[in-house]
């Protein structure tokens, strides 16, 4: 980053402290950015494919494959898993596969625990379909990572309750964020026991168990009958307790070879190939940001595709981390692909992709003067940002140009669809 001055590199060092200080923060709050367009998109889609199985009404597709990627030591479970699909729907590449999990028994148990029911109880859900309280807090309630919208409505219940009033109010935002961190919601009812008297309470406080989305990491046209995901289970300690990711965790512990799966296609028109098959595309895809372009690289494999294509993808560790080596190293065998790479826990220092990126600028600059598309999935706080710096330091030099040159050229790329980005 060095042609960027004394001012960009404190604009640049600032806006990375500044995520990195609110990391937790920034990354809850822009995933729920992230499902909000997935949202509008999924209202605006009438038109796209596979509208026949939405989040309301899934299909309970068979898992037919499901595996770990990364290698026994690694500090990543990462998973490949392939969900068998009914005839008739219908994806593409970029796209994404929405999963409704369920919460894990343990955790369902250890709420009705701290309440005090049995789980027999009946109750209303949201669409006013009497159920029992357990499958309630299964399948229709979110008890995971706790919000603080729950702290909020427990404290209407308990006006009272001075810890509870604490947590509550603009003036407290900051002290609820720190308290919901690493937090679920039994935790909640654990600290603040005997404010909830009626199990239907439990629908006003909890907000509903909403799908996640994962990039689909396949080519339809590789494989009609299945998609596939690439998936980093989301396991970690706070508070005293085992913690899960509700979705990552039923994929990783719950979802065997043969189990069912509600799930829904979902088309993302702003994630796309370019249609003509002779226009070179740059891929970065470091971790689980790799899966859509698996489906690219196969996509234009079956179509045969005369671009080139060149991807950045990166990892901790290349002997545990390294997410479809055989076949990614099968493609440059066959010249189809070149592949940078770079493992940032290899070496003493860390080395990520911007700086592959960086080593390369003037053949990056060579392919965007060609034509190139350029793609990015993954890590939206940190990684998404710096490799956008990379990019607009490869175009300053490629070209001789300024910063402020570096922009436009980036702006045009956005305008004509080549500069386009999948980041959670
Ligand atoms: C368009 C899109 C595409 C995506 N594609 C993929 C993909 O291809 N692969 C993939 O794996 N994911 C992908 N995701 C992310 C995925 O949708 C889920 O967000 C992810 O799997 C976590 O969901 P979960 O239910 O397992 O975890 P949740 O139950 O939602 O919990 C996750 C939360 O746990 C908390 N948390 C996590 N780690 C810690 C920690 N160490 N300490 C304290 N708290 C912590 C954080 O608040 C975090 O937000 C994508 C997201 C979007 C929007
Ligand atoms: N919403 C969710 O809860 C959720 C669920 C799953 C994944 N995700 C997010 O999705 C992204 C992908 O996760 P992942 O575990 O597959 O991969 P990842 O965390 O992005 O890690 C992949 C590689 O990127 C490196 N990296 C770290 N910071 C970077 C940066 N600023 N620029 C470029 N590379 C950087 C990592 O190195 P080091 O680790 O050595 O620093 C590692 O080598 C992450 O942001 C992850 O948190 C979010």
């Amino acid at each position: 980053m060095r042609w960027l001055g004394v001012t960009g590199r404190w604009i640049y060092d600032f806006r990375t402290n500044l995520v990195a200080q609110g990391d937790a923060f920034y990354r809850d709050a822009f995933y729920h950015r992230c499902m909000s367009e997935v949202l509008e998109q999924e209202s605006k889609a009438g038109a796209g494919h596979a509208q026949k199985y939405t989040r309301n009404n899934p299909y309970h597709s068979n898992v037919n494959v499901n595996y770990q990627l990364t290698a026994e030591g690694s500090e990543k479970e990462t998973r490949h898993i392939e969900l068998a699909l009914e005839e008739g729907m219908t994806y593409a590449p970029g796209d994404a596969v929405g999963i409704l999990p369920e919460n894990r028994p343990e955790a369902v148990e250890d709420v009705l625990k701290a309440l005090g029911y049995k789980g027999d109880e009946r109750v209303l859900d949201h669409n006013k379909v009497e159920i029992s309280l357990e499958e309630a807090l299964r399948s229709r309630l979110t008890i995971g990572k706790l919000s603080r919208g729950a702290i909020g409505q427990l404290a209407k219940l308990a006006p009272t309750v001075e810890g509870l009033q604490n947590l509550t109010g603009p003036d407290n935002r900051a002290r609820a964020e720190e308290y919901c961190w690493g937090r679920e919601f039994v935790d909640l009812i654990t600290d603040f026991p005997g404010t909830i008297t009626d199990p239907q309470q439990l629908f006003t406080i909890l907000q509903r168990l909403t799908p996640r989305m994962y990039s689909i990491s396949s080519s339809q046209k590789a494989h009609p009958d299945t998609v596939h995901t690439t998936v980093r289970v989301i396991r970690y300690e706070a508070h005293g307790r085992e913690r899960q990711g509700v979705c990552s965790g039923h994929l990783g512990d719950r979802s065997a070879v043969g189990t069912k799966m509600p799930i829904f296609l979902h088309a993302n028109n702003n994630f796309r190939l370019p249609e003509d098959p002779t226009v070179p595309v740059i891929m970065v895809g470091p971790g689980t940001g790799i899966a859509p372009f698996r489906s690219f690289l196969e996509e234009r494999q079956v179509l045969g595709a005369t671009g080139g294509n060149w991807l950045f993808f990166g990892e901790q560790r290349s002997k545990l981390d390294f997410l479809y080596q055989e076949q990614l190293e099968g493609m440059v065998k066959d010249g189809f692909l070149t592949l940078s790479t770079a493992f940032s826990r290899d070496q003493h220092n860390k080395v990520y992709v911007q700086d592959r990126i960086e080593e390369n600028a003037k053949e990056v600059f060579e392919w965007l003067e060609r034509g190139a598309h350029f793609y990015v999935c993954g890590d939206a706080t940190r990684m998404a940002k710096d490799v956008e710096l990379a990019l607009l330091d490869a175009i300053a030099k490629g070209s001789n140009g300024t910063l402020d040159h570096a922009n436009e050229y980036l702006a045009n790329m956005k305008k004509q669809k080549r500069y386009q980005r999948d980041v959670y």
